[in-house]
């Protein structure tokens, strides 16, 4: 069932930001979630968005590291404990940006995991685990974003039709992956629910473009340099020299050196590459519905 948010819409539909800041940048005056902003893409993006001047909610499972990014990006960044994959938790979630900044122009639903593994021996708990992150997290992170967004529109228009500014737009970025894109061998739960999450941002973009509310995904190549990939304990390097997974590799930097040469541009992809196209999307005031590869030209759209 869903939560009941109309105390929020009613504060969203005011359109009176309580907390601008005093703050210079291309997303001046703003107010941003970022979930899974407690490491990794998610972090570097909220990082490049609140030096764009962005108020920042810092959303993650792992509050203690979440309070942390915030404390060090300084007084427009909050942190927000939230499990995506649970209905009452991004309601929460929601809510408390709503309390803080007044009202919400940007969702970036981040927050994602993997597991990989062949066809015949994978576990469907696994890829439930992450179907309800990736996937069911991201039309949570939708639905109650829309709730929000359609209570500002509602009272942009109110405005404009008394004289007041035109109704400005508002954005959902999706952060898929390559692997959104195009198949990937023995990470099938994984590209299923981009590929999926890909479905939803069509879907949504097609349902809330009259209400103003932009919905795209920004789809990223490898994070060579992140935790994912080069945490020297569990990171996927160290993982796929254990595993064999790279011929006749036999160190890290083997594996590494194999996974740049896959992409044309010679390096894995960056935050501040991902924030770029989140940027675009804002920006762009005429196009919705899209899923902008951020891959370095390893995989090209058709
Ligand atoms: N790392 C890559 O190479 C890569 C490439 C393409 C796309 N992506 C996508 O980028 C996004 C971020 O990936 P990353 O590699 O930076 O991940 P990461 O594992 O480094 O960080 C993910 C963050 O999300 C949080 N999180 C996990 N489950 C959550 C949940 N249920 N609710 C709230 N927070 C949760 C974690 O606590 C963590 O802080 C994901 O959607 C991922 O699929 C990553």
């Amino acid at each position: 069932m869903s939560v009941d948010m109309t105390k929020w819409r009613e504060i969203a539909r005011k359109g009176q930001r309580t907390w601008r800041g005093d703050s210079a940048g291309r997303l001046e005056g703003k107010s941003v979630i970022v979930t899974g902003a407690a490491q990794g893409f998610g972090e570097g993006v909220a990082r490049e968005l609140y030096r764009e001047g962005a108020c920042v909610a810092i959303a993650d499972m792992n509050l203690p590291l979440a309070e942390a990014v915030a404390k060090k990006l300084g007084g427009r960044a909050a942190a927000i404990g939230v499990d995506v994959s649970n209905e009452e938790s991004v309601a929460n979630m929601v809510a408390k940006a709503v309390e803080t900044f007044g009202g919400l122009d940007l969702m970036v639903s981040n927050a994602g995991v993997v597991r990989s593994g062949p066809l015949t021996t994978f576990e469907k708990k696994d890829l439930d685990f992450v179907t309800a992150v990736n996937y069911t997290g991201l039309f949570l992170c939708c639905k109650y974003a829309a709730i929000i967004m359609e209570a500002q529109h509602e009272g942009d228009v109110e405005r404009a039709a008394s004289g007041g500014e035109e109704p400005p737009m508002y954005d959902i970025v999706a952060v898929s992956s390559k692997s959104g894109l195009e198949g990937s061998n023995k990470n099938f739960a994984y590209a299923g629910s981009k590929f999926g999450g890909i479905g939803l941002v069509q879907s949504f973009a097609l349902e809330l473009c009259g209400k103003n509310i932009k919905v795209n995904a920004v789809c990223p190549g490898n994070y060579l340099d992140g935790p994912l990939w080069s945490d020297p304990k569990r990171g996927l390097f160290v993982q796929y020299l254990q595993a064999g997974k790279v011929p006749g590799a036999r160190t890290v930097e083997d594996v590494r050196r194999f996974y740049e040469a896959k992409v044309p541009m010679n390096r894995g992809c960056l935050p501040a590459d991902v924030a770029r196209a989140v940027l675009y999307c804002v920006e762009q005031q005429y196009e919705t519905g899209q899923a902008i590869p951020v891959t370095g030209g390893q995989v090209m759209l058709n």
